[in-house]
């Protein structure tokens, strides 16, 4: 698909980010070029910034990158409201500043303005996740892991969890933890309860103990066995061997399997019977 593209599409950006994160480290961009040949990117890290060399989103055959400002003329609102988005802060300089804004995910927009706007004649990343992994390369590795969201398989978008368009990208993410875990309850209607007997993790979100992108483990959980449980409930090693957890001798117990396994605590996101978090 990134092969796949028209020699006027192809651009090279340097983008700049307010913040450094360590995924953009481990997501060094390699730049396709027309032959498909790779290029390693230029990488400059600063404590303030991150100059990346990425490629243009794909966008439809022949289109041009026109500019944020025209299409404000007819997406008047969400051009406003995009100042606030995170991908707002990307900058590029000299003939690319037009790539950037809209068009950095969408594409060129030359055809669709002609055409007057209307659908088909613009990239909807809905359909694809292919304009973010432009950017976000590691991301397509999270998206191949044995256990993840069927995000490659299109059933679930990267607009369903992140909003490109205004705001946190991570929708109301930061510290509003519990306005998190309601974009993850939204399609999970089973962990969203009320429980009589809460389980106190959820209160740090579900991201907690599931990696939302995709994991080795099964149920795309952090870790497979009772090592993530015990992250909070640490042991306190009595001298005669035991395990205690919770005021209660559990060595037997460890050795039989999750600490969810059946007849334990399988009601991992709350109970509305048993304080032990059982059925
Ligand atoms: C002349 C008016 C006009 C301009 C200028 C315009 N658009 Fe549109 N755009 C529309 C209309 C009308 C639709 C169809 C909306 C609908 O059917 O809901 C649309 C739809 C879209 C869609 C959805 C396409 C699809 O197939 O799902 C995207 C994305 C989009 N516009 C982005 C942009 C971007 C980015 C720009 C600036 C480069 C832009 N538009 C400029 C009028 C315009
Ligand atoms: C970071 C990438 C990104 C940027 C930048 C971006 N968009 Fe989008 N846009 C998306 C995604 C992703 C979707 C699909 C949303 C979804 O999955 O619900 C989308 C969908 C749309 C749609 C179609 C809405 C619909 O209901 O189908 C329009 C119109 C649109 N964008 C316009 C814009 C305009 C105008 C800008 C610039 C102000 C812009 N976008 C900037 C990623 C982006
Ligand atoms: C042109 C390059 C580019 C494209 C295309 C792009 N991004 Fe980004 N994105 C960035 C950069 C750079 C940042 C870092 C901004 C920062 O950290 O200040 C970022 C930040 C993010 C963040 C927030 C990270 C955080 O920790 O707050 C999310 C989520 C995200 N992007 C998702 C997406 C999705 C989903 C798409 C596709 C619809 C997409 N991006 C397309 C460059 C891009
Ligand atoms: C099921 C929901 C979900 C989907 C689908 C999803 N994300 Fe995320 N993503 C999250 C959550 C939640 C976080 C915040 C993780 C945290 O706080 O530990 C996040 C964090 C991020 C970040 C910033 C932190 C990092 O890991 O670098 C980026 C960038 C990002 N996502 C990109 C994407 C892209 C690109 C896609 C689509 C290919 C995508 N996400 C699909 C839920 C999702
Ligand atoms: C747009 C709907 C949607 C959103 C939002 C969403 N998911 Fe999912 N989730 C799915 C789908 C679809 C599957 C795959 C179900 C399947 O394969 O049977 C899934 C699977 C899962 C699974 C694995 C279930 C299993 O049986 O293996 C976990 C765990 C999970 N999601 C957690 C989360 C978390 C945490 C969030 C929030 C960060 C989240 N989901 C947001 C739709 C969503
Ligand atoms: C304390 C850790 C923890 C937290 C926090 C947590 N989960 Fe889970 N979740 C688990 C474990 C463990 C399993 C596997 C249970 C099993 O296999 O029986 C699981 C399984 C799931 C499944 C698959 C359900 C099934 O029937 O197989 C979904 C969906 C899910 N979690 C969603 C969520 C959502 C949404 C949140 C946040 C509201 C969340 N989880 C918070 C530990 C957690
Ligand atoms: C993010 C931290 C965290 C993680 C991870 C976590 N818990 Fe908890 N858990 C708590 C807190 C906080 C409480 C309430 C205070 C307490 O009882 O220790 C609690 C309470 C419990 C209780 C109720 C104890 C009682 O009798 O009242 C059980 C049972 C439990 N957790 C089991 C688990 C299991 C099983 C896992 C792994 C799937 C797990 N926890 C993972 C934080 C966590």
């Amino acid at each position: 698909m990134s092969t796949a593209r028209s020699s006027s599409v192809w651009t090279r950006l340097v983008l700049r980010a307010r913040r450094v994160k360590s995924s953009w480290v481990k997501g060094m961009l390699f730049v396709a070029g027309l032959s498909a040949i790779s290029l390693v990117a230029a990488m400059v890290v600063s404590c303030a910034s991150v100059n990346r060399t990425v490629q243009v989103a794909p966008g439809s055959p022949g289109a041009k990158a026109v500019g944020m400002d025209t299409c404000a003329a007819c997406h008047e609102k969400m051009v406003e409201n995009f100042k606030s988005a995170t991908h707002a802060r990307l900058k590029a300089e000299g003939d690319n500043t037009l790539d950037v804004g809209c068009e950095s995910c969408h594409g060129g927009g030359s055809i669709h303005v002609d055409a007057g706007g209307g659908k088909g004649t613009m990239i909807n990343p809905r359909k694809s996740p292919e304009v973010c992994f432009q950017c976000h390369a590691d991301k397509r590795g999270e998206f191949s892991l044995p256990y993840t969201h069927p995000v490659l398989a299109g059933k679930v978008s990267c607009g369903d969890c992140h909003d490109p368009h205004q705001g946190n990208a991570v929708k109301t993410g930061g510290t509003a933890l519990a306005a998190q875990n309601e974009t993850c309850i939204k399609c999970h209607t089973a962990q969203r309860g009320p429980f009589v007997r809460e389980h106190e993790a959820l209160r740090e979100g579900c991201v907690i103990c599931h990696a939302p992108h995709g994991s080795v483990n099964a149920k795309m959980l952090t870790s497979r066995n009772q090592t993530l449980c015990l992250s909070c409930h640490a042991q306190q090693q009595a001298a005669s061997g035991t395990i205690k957890i919770g005021g209660r001798d559990h060595a037997s117990f460890v050795s039989r399997g999750t600490c969810w396994s059946a007849g334990c605590h399988e009601a991992v996101h709350g109970s509305q019977v048993n304080s032990s978090l059982r059925f």
